[in-house]
């Protein structure tokens, strides 16, 4: 079967609602058309990440009726403890309410006090540079080439370009680069997956300078799958065994629960540098809890030991994956034009091939989010102008993103294929109707991070 059904019956339900055509306009307006302001009751299908959104099984929740809420020692954290220790493999691990808490533990400790230091990837995640940039270092993207064609047809857009870090280390030096890492699946480049020759190869290399791996594991699962069923020799391993062997390259990673852990809540950072995991928990301490809990509930660290488990299973993945693809490919059948190949967790519309006249400066991408919105009640988030256009500091001149995209992020487990058909078919009427679609201007931005509070109107 080419798409496999879903692996899982429904026990619980949530209704949702449909809101009429007038009514969705209203709420647009209040929400200054931007849909991060429109509440959440509001929408029919929230497609705005697949972050935290996981509906969790029957026994996650059965697990967390097991929650010990000792202050320190917990059960549950000795499970938790024992299933990172069987995926991962790394010599501590250190609880975290999120993913951008291990980011912030592991930059503001090996980038204090110095300067010019510089954090390659394929391409960071905005929390993760944002992390970086913070505790003054530099990021550098070096995803592959390809990875900024949007048609261009690869098993493994998310590859980081091997000569580019080399080049990196040579100009830099390697004193200068206190680790090297990689995120799988690539999220901000259109969630496409990692190969095990390239997590390889990128170990290699900074090993050779003496220089540490990390990898951000978020969607570690979902990049596993792709390795079994795109990468030669990978076919009959199971998961559980790919993910060690990817894991096996790395010093240590950091990791989002709210993706791969299918919870709703928690992280962890995971290292095997004794004296770089003791430096962590000391600043854990200050700002999270005590290393057992770091932030979360006895529960919650059950029901992320358990959907690790859970999420390991190939019947779960080969519907995951392929409830993303069939969406892409209803999309591409229609003409619609999107990142290709579809990733593993979302598909991204290219908004500036699918409004080709709406110019940058009046936001493709916050148009068709809107569009999308009032059309059907869908929710989906623009990465384009919106979020990424700014002012050359010299010149005043704004400058814009190469990639106007809307993402639809598909939380894992929650929206049935029936729901993700009524996508597709409204997508594909807007694009039938996308002459009628026009432009937006800004009403109100703040300084940084503009597009979770901005307000904008339409220009006819
Ligand atoms: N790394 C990656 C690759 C991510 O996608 C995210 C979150 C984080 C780190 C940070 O994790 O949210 O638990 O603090 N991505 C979400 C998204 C927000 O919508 O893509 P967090």
């Amino acid at each position: 079967m080419k798409y496999p059904p879903e692996p899982f019956r429904i026990k619980t339900v949530e209704a949702i609602a449909r809101t009429t055509d007038w009514e969705r306009l209203a709420v647009i307006q209040d929400a200054g058309y931007n849909v991060f302001n429109i509440p959440a009751e509001k929408i029919y299908i929230d497609l705005l990440t697949d972050s935290g959104t996981s509906a969790m099984s029957d026994n996650q929740w059965a697990g967390m009726m097991k929650g010990d809420e000792s202050y320190a020692g917990s059960k549950n954290y000795f499970h938790f403890e024992a299933m990172i220790n069987k995926i991962f493999g790394f010599k501590h691990v250190i609880p975290t309410h999120q993913g951008r808490v291990a980011e912030n533990l592991l930059f503001s400790t090996i980038l204090k006090d110095r300067k010019g230091l510089v954090i390659p990837n394929n391409n960071h995640f905005d929390t993760t540079r944002a992390n970086v940039e913070y505790n003054g270092g530099r990021a550098e993207d070096l995803v592959i080439d390809i990875a900024k064609d949007t048609q261009a047809i690869d098993d493994f857009k998310g590859n980081i370009d091997l000569d580019k870090l080399a080049n990196l280390i040579h100009n830099v030096g390697a004193k200068n680069i206190p680790i090297g890492m990689l995120t799988i699946t690539n999220n901000s480049g259109g969630g496409q997956p990692v190969s095990m020759a390239n997590i390889r190869g990128t170990a290699e290399l900074l090993h050779k300078h003496e220089i540490p791996f990390y990898i951000d594991a978020c969607r570690f699962a979902e990049n596993a799958y792709f390795i079994k069923i795109r990468e030669d020799g990978y076919q009959d391993k199971s998961i559980l065994e790919i993910a060690n062997e990817m894991f096996s390259y790395a010093d240590g990673c950091t990791m989002s629960a709210k993706k791969d852990a299918l919870v709703n809540m928690g992280g962890f950072f995971a290292t095997n540098d004794d004296e770089l995991a003791q430096q962590i928990t000391n600043r854990l301490i200050l700002i999270e809890g005590f290393p057992t809990y770091g932030g979360l509930a006895g529960r919650d660290l059950e029901a992320i030991a358990i959907g690790l488990e859970e999420v390991l299973h190939e019947d779960y993945l080969a519907y995951r994956i392929s409830q993303v693809e069939e969406l892409g490919d209803r999309l591409i059948e229609a003409g619609v034009p999107i990142l290709r190949p579809t990733g593993g967790h979302a598909v991204y519309l290219d908004a500036k091939n699918f409004l080709p006249h709406i110019p940058q400066s009046q936001f493709p991408g916050i148009a068709l989010t809107v569009s999308l919105y009032t059309h059907a009640g869908i929710r989906a988030v623009e990465i384009g102008s919106l979020m990424f256009a700014h002012d050359d500091p010299e010149t005043g001149e704004t400058i814009y993103p190469h990639l106007e995209l809307v993402r639809l992020a598909i939380p894992r487990r929650v929206y049935t294929n029936s729901q993700m058909q009524y996508v597709a078919e409204n997508i594909i009427e807007l694009y039938e109707d996308r002459e009628n679609i026009g432009g937006y201007e800004i009403e109100y931005q703040a300084q940084v991070l503009r597009h979770f509070t901005a307000r904008l109107k339409p220009l006819q």
